[in-house]
């Protein structure tokens, strides 16, 4: 298989995760004869600086005209603390998402072999754990109207959602559940927001095409609860576009580490794939990142853009091998401390063809 991929490894620590990923994406294509090039992009601060622009016109053709995007992290502190920015790098990614109506982000939470101590939940808590979250992610608070009255002291930031939004991302869930456990649940606050009523409403009427599939329905603030509770119950979860946000950062602590975490947004033509983690950048150009959560976002990469699951299956394996024999990032306090490439390297050559 011959192809192209956006290669935007972004801000902070992106660039060293990103190309761990690139590493074992280009392995793998040794591996299983395929060829994959990369061709890259600004974005985010790093795009500001040289262009102006968070999400410049020829990364924009660059994404539109590639197989798939792999991408690192966005955001630099010099922009958290101005309120007054007048661009913010985090544009970068929201507009990019939006051009290429990116509208599901999958987010699987899952615990890894090897990795029980890195959790704060107890092991009989995190057990079997193995959910995917979906969360609507062109839509929502993100991108309603905003803005401040005219002496600013009021501000306003506006969550809208169509019936069509909902049931396009409400129907991904319902059918990626049906060859799951059979289990949707759907996170909401429409004991108080009318947006979610309406995504009630919505997947109500839904429910009866999908005979195979269980829903429930739960407040976003049980939720963020029974993540920690039970978070074992959970099978396919339905959210908007902030309450997924929250709640995966939540969930990532189960797992032990947000760096392990990979994610994929899809629905327009070209996917996009990147670890669930921000810029971190306190650590940035250190080379002590996990880069497990860009690994497996690269592998993401292949199952939902490429139909590759065999490829995809073998850097699972490897990542699991690499753990349960003990190395990790300091996140991950491991009994074998390795750096963010020593760690990638290992994980690379740990991949096979069977
Ligand atoms: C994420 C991030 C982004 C978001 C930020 C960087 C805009 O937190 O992908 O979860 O809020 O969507
Ligand atoms: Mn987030």
């Amino acid at each position: 298989m011959n192809k192209h991929i956006a290669y935007l490894p972004g801000d902070g620590i992106g660039p060293e995760v990103a190309r761990v990923a690139k590493l074992t994406l280009n392995r793998i294509a040794d591996l299983f004869g395929h060829t994959f090039s990369f061709t890259g992009g600004l974005i985010g601060a790093a795009a500001i600086d040289a262009t102006g622009d968070p999400f410049p016109e020829a990364t924009r053709k660059l994404c539109e005209t590639s197989d798939a995007i792999l991408f690192g992290a966005i955001g630099d502190p010099k922009y958290d603390n101005d309120p007054k920015a007048a661009v913010r790098p985090e544009q970068g990614l929201l507009t990019m998402r939006k051009t290429l109506g990116l509208f599901a982000n999958v987010r699987p939470i899952f615990t890894l072999p090897g990795m029980n101590d890195s959790s704060p939940l107890r092991p009989e808590i995190i057990k079997d754990v193995d959910f995917i979250v979906i969360r609507e992610l062109i839509g929502g608070i993100y991108f309603g109207k905003r803005g401040r009255n005219r002496d600013q002291t009021e501000a306003f930031d506006t969550a809208v959602y169509s019936v069509s939004e909902i049931r396009r991302v409400a129907r991904f869930a319902f059918e990626l559940a049906g060859k799951r456990g059979g289990k949707l649940t759907v996170v909401d606050k429409a004991n108080v927001l009318e947006t979610s009523r309406l995504w009630r409403e919505t997947v109500q009427a839904m429910a009866a095409d999908f005979t195979d599939v269980t829903v429930d329905y739960m407040f976003v603030d049980n939720a963020a609860m029974q993540l920690i509770r039970a978070p074992g119950n959970f099978d396919v979860i339905v959210t908007d576009n902030l309450f997924g946000d929250i709640l995966t950062d939540e969930a990532s602590v189960i797992t032990g580490s947000l760096g392990m975490l990979p994610s994929a947004s899809i629905g327009g033509k070209v996917g996009l794939f990147e670890p669930i983690h921000g810029s971190y950048p306190q650590a940035a150009g250190k080379n002590i990142a996990n880069p497990i959560g860009s690994i497996l976002s690269s592998a993401m990469l292949l199952e939902y853009s490429f139909g590759l699951h065999a490829e995809a299956a073998s850097i699972r394996r490897a990542v699991e091998s690499v753990l349960v024999d003990g190395y990790g990032t300091e996140d991950l306090a491991p009994r074998k401390l390795l750096s963010t490439s020593s760690l990638g390297a290992k994980i690379i050559k740990a991949t096979t063809k069977e």
